[in-house]
């Protein structure tokens, strides 16, 4: 967005007005005073207007949401079930959730207010590897892992060759991660089922380069401007 309609939509002034204080050098970006007017804001840009800093109304975040177990990745629920709306309360901005995660599911879910870009990274032309770490029933034979690298049937239709690597294999569980490309609802569960292994635990690990990381659950963070370009990118 353009400096001065920055300025103006964080209500200070006019976007006439706001020219002039960006002429008389009474702007600052990141530090340093501002002459430019077409000067284009970028996501994690610092603007103070009279040494003071101002943040556009109209301005993008991008968040990463531990989500707990038993929330819906809605912003509402009809059954009146938590969200994970109630986890970013404290967030001015409308933000909501891309893509979903069961209500059983934990971990990474990305939230942002940037409505072009959360299209962008739902659609399955985008081919963002999600990454799970999941905790199955059984044994994962190496045949087992073979199909589900390959592709299996979860129900008419077919999955995209999968990454699969078993980190821990227990007497009655194993400890896997997984990557996917794509987003059929359940797919996780439906592809080990589809194996004969039944999911127990499941916690998304990374979305694209992005990862979860050390976080708590029902914790969240501001993704870097690193992050947000690399996301802008896919
Ligand atoms: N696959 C699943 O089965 N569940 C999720 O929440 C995400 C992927």
């Amino acid at each position: 967005m353009r400096l001065n309609k920055y300025i103006a939509s964080a209500g200070i002034c006019s976007r006439r007005k706001a020219d002039e204080l960006i002429a008389a050098g009474n702007v600052k970006v990141n530090g340093a005073a501002m002459r430019e007017m077409g000067y284009d804001v970028q996501d994690g840009d610092r603007v103070e207007v009279n040494g003071r800093p101002i943040e556009a109304a109209g301005k993008k975040v991008y968040v990463a949401l531990n989500k707990p177990l038993g929330y819906v990745t809605t912003m509402k629920d009809e059954k009146d079930r938590r969200t994970v709306a109630d986890l970013v309360s404290d967030i001015p901005e409308r933000i909501f959730p891309v893509g979903r995660l069961d209500y059983n599911t934990t971990g990474l879910l990305l939230m942002t207010n940037d409505g072009d870009l959360a299209q962008r990274l739902t659609h399955p032309k985008h081919d963002v590897w999600k990454t799970y770490v999941a905790v199955v029933s059984g044994v994962l034979s190496d045949a087992r892992i073979a199909k589900l690298r390959r592709g299996v049937d979860i129900g008419g239709y077919t999955t995209a060759p999968a990454k699969v690597r078993v980190i821990r294999q227990n007497v009655r569980s194993a400890v896997v991660e997984i990557s996917i490309h794509e987003g059929k609802n359940r797919q996780v569960r439906k592809m080990f089922a589809a194996v004969g292994n039944r999911v127990q635990q499941l916690q998304r690990v990374a979305v694209g380069e992005i990862r979860l990381g050390r976080m708590q659950e029902g914790h969240y963070r501001k993704l870097t401007k690193r992050e947000i370009d690399y996301l802008k990118s896919l």
